[in-house]
C-alpha cells in the first residue's frame, strides 16, 4: 500500500513542487489550499505522475475547516504517514504600519495553520504509533529580518513549536522536523503584503522584493521540495535551504555583529 502525505498550501509554489516530488516517490497525496480551482488543477497535474492525488479546499487558519479536511483525508486514504505544514503568507513593513488585522492574519495562517493541523492529525499519529510532521518555517524563524517583525514572530513561533514538539513526540515514534527556506522564487508575491507610508513606497518595496526573487541566490520551489523529502526520508531535525544556511549560521555564531550590521542598514 502506498504511503500517504498531506500537504498544506499545495496549489502552487513549494507545496505543489513537494506534492509532485512525493508522488514521483510513490506517495498518495492529499493537497490542501483555499482556492479550489487552482488546487484542482494542481491535483490533476500530480495525478499525471500516476498516483492518487486528492484536493481538499479549506483554510488552515480555521480549526473547524481543518477538522473536516483531516476527516475527509482519513476517510479517503485510511491513514496519513506524513503531514507537511507548508501554507504560509508574507508581510513586510515597519511595525508602526503593521495593523492589528495584519498581525492576526499572519499569525492565524503561519502559526495557527500549523497548530490546527497538528492538533487534528496527532490523535491519528499517536494511535498508529508513527508519523512525520514537517513544518516549513523560514530564515525569518532563525534570525531577525528588519521590517518583518510580524512575519518573523510567526516563524520564530513555528521554530519553537517544532523544536519543542520534536523532543516530546520522539519517544512516541513521531518525527517532527523543520525546513527553513531563504527566498523562494515562487508565486508568493501574489499573497505577500507590503506596508509603508504611501502607495509609492509600497510599490518600491514590492519592486525590491521582485528583484530579490529573481536573483541567483533565490531558491526554486523544487529546492524546498527536495529539502522536505530529505527531512522526511533521512529523519533530519532541520534542513535550512541554500544560502539561508550561511546567513542563519552567521547569525548563530555572531548575533551581536549581525544585529549591529542590520541596525546600521548594512544587511
Ligand atoms: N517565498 C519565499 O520567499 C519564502 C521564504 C521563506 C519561507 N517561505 C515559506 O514557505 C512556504 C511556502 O511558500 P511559497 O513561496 O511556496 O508560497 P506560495 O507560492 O505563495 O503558495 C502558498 C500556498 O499556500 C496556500 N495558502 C495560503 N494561505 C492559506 C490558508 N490560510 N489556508 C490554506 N492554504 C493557504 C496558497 O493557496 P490559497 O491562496 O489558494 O489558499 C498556496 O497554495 C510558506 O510557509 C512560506 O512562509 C517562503
Amino acid at each position: 500500500m502506498a504511503p500517504k502525505v498531506l500537504i498544506t498550501g499545495a496549489s502552487q509554489g513549494s507545496g505543489k513542487a513537494t506534492a509532485l516530488l512525493f508522488a514521483s516517490k510513490g506517495y498518495d497525496v492529499v493537497m490542501v489550499a483555499r482556492e479550489p480551482d487552482r488546487l484542482a488543477a494542481a491535483a490533476a497535474q500530480v495525478q499525471r505522475e500516476g498516483t492518487s492525488a486528492i484536493a481538499i479546499a479549506g483554510d488552515v487558519g480555521d480549526i473547524q475547516q481543518v477538522r473536516a479536511i483531516v476527516q475527509k483525508a482519513l476517510d479517503a486514504c485510511g491513514n496519513i504517514d506524513v503531514l507537511v505544514n507548508n501554507a504560509g503568507i508574507c508581510l513586510a513593513g515597519a511595525i508602526e504600519q503593521t495593523t492589528a488585522a495584519d498581525w492576526q492574519q499572519l499569525i492565524n495562517t503561519n502559526l495557527w495553520g500549523c497548530i490546527n493541523t497538528i492538533q487534528e492529525i496527532l490523535p491519528h499519529f499517536l494511535e498508529q504509533k508513527t508519523g512525520t510532521i514537517v513544518n516549513v518555517g523560514s530564515i525569518g524563524g532563525k534570525m531577525p529580518l528588519p521590517q518583518m517583525t510580524a512575519y518573523c514572530t510567526s516563524k520564530y513561533a513555528v521554530t519553537g513549536l517544532t523544536e519543542t514538539l520534536r523532543v516530546e513526540l520522539a519517544p512516541k515514534g513521531i518525527h517532527v522536523c523543520a525546513v527553513h527556506p531563504g527566498v523562494i522564487n515562487s508565486d508568493f508575491l501574489e499573497r505577500a503584503q507590503f506596508r509603508d507610508r504611501d502607495e509609492q513606497a509600497v510599490a518600491l518595496r514590492r519592486q525590491q522584493m521582485t528583484e530579490i526573487l529573481k536573483s541567483p541566490a533565490a531558491s526554486q520551489p523544487e529546492d524546498i521540495a527536495k529539502a522536505i523529502w530529505d527531512a522526511v526520508k533521512n529523519k533530519r531535525s532541520e534542513v535550512t535551504v541554500g544560502p539561508a544556511f550561511l546567513a542563519s549560521e552567521a547569525y548563530r555564531l555572531f548575533p551581536g555583529l549581525m544585529q549591529w550590521a542590520m541596525e546600521k542598514g548594512k544587511l
